[in-house]
């Protein structure tokens, strides 16, 4: 397939383009470079020994999205992650949020209703849960309001997809993405927050290497075994393999209504786990502390994976140490090369 994945250079589309060029598949990278960088292509290419083809364009433009759809309407399948994601910010600039996270999606939706693509996953998140009244939480739980301007544009996303696909012959796939850590093995991909990382394992490996003075720890208070708060991390490779196998879903079974897989490990596990995690594989210790909670963090959420392991035949493989070795891996090799070019 012809596979456009946009937002291609961030963390998790860049890992999901060098599985789908993995797997012999040709793919279009669109994305504006707003949180990304152009070298995530040549890292990719480098990766896969694979030659992709990049358009820096801003999706929520129309005129913009339209052209791209005119001079590229032979795609097969979209794969759509192009949207602003930190949370807090969302809450500042709640505007900049729905613009862009809501405009991008119709326009996308809108050249493919016109050049007839049928074929589109989502990048959705577990954030449309808030706190479940029930764990693990499964698909059919009850969507909670969102906690965030940016929460929302997720759940408002799933609407508008799911009513599209009524609608439409357009078939949909929402992946609901747990806490993605880590990075590809190469460590030429990975996670790389423009300045003060709001998530944890960025903020962990920044401390490690010196780019920050600690750590704090948001919370020791709350109903789980160590007081900290509980998260489902899952690997960004077994994510980004999960794309390939919906995408490739979508090519054999076709289908009227959107459907929605947890894309999670099953396994919850805490933010002094983490920490350990990360001083064992590593070898480092880390500079830490206890802190009050953040304004809005859930206490406990891991994912039901039943669904997605049995119907959509994908499961993770990889380990939380093993997702934490790949995160401090990548870190000393970015911040190596860094140095380097100074
Ligand atoms: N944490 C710390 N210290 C830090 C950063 C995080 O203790 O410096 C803790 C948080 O309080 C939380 C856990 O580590 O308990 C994970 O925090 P992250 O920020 O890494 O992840 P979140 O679960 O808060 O956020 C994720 C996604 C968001 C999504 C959100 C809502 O990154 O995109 O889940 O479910 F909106």
């Amino acid at each position: 397939m012809k596979v456009l994945v946009t937002g291609g250079t961030g963390y998790i589309g860049s890992h999901t383009a060098v599985e789908l060029l993995n797997q012999g598949h040709d793919v279009i990278i669109a994305d504006n470079l707003s949180n990304s960088r152009e070298e995530v292509i040549d890292a990719i290419i480098e990766i896969t020994g694979k030659d992709l083809v990049f358009e820096n364009i801003d999706l929520s433009d129309a005129d913009m999205c339209e052209d791209f759809f005119e001079r590229n309407s032979d795609i097969d399948a979209i794969i759509h992650f192009a949207a602003f994601k930190a949370v807090g910010e969302s809450v500042e600039k709640p505007l900049a949020y729905y613009q862009n996270n809501i405009f991008s999606l119709i326009n996308i939706l809108q050249g493919m209703e016109k050049y007839n693509i049928r074929k589109f996953v989502f990048s959705s998140s577990c954030t449309v849960y808030g706190q479940p009244d029930h764990l693990p939480v499964d698909e059919n739980a009850p969507i909670k309001k969102a906690e965030s301007p940016y929460g929302n544009t997720k759940k408002i996303a799933e609407d508008i997809i799911s009513d599209t696909c009524n609608a439409s012959k357009l078939s949909a796939i929402a992946l609901r993405y747990f806490n993605p850590i880590g990075s590809h093995d190469s460590a030429l991909i990975g996670e790389l927050p423009l300045g003060v990382p709001n998530n944890l394992v960025p903020f962990i490996t920044q401390t490690a290497i010196g780019i920050r003075k600690e750590l704090k720890v948001f919370g020791d208070d709350y109903n789980t075994p160590d007081g900290t708060a509980v998260r489902d991390y899952i690997h960004v490779v077994d994510l980004a393999q999960a794309h390939v196998v919906a995408v490739e879903r979508l090519e054999k079974n076709p289908h009227d209504q959107m459907e929605i897989f947890n894309l999670g490990t099953g396994k919850g596990s805490s933010v002094l786990e983490v920490i350990h995690s990360f001083e064992r594989v590593s070898g480092e210790k880390l500079n830490w502390t206890m802190a009050k909670r953040r304004a809005g963090d859930t206490e406990q959420v891991w994912a039901d994976t039943r669904y997605a392991n049995e119907e959509l035949g994908w499961k993770s493989k990889r380990s939380l140490d093993d997702a934490m070795k790949s995160a401090w891996e990548w870190e000393k090799k970015f911040r190596a090369n860094e140095a380097n070019e100074k």
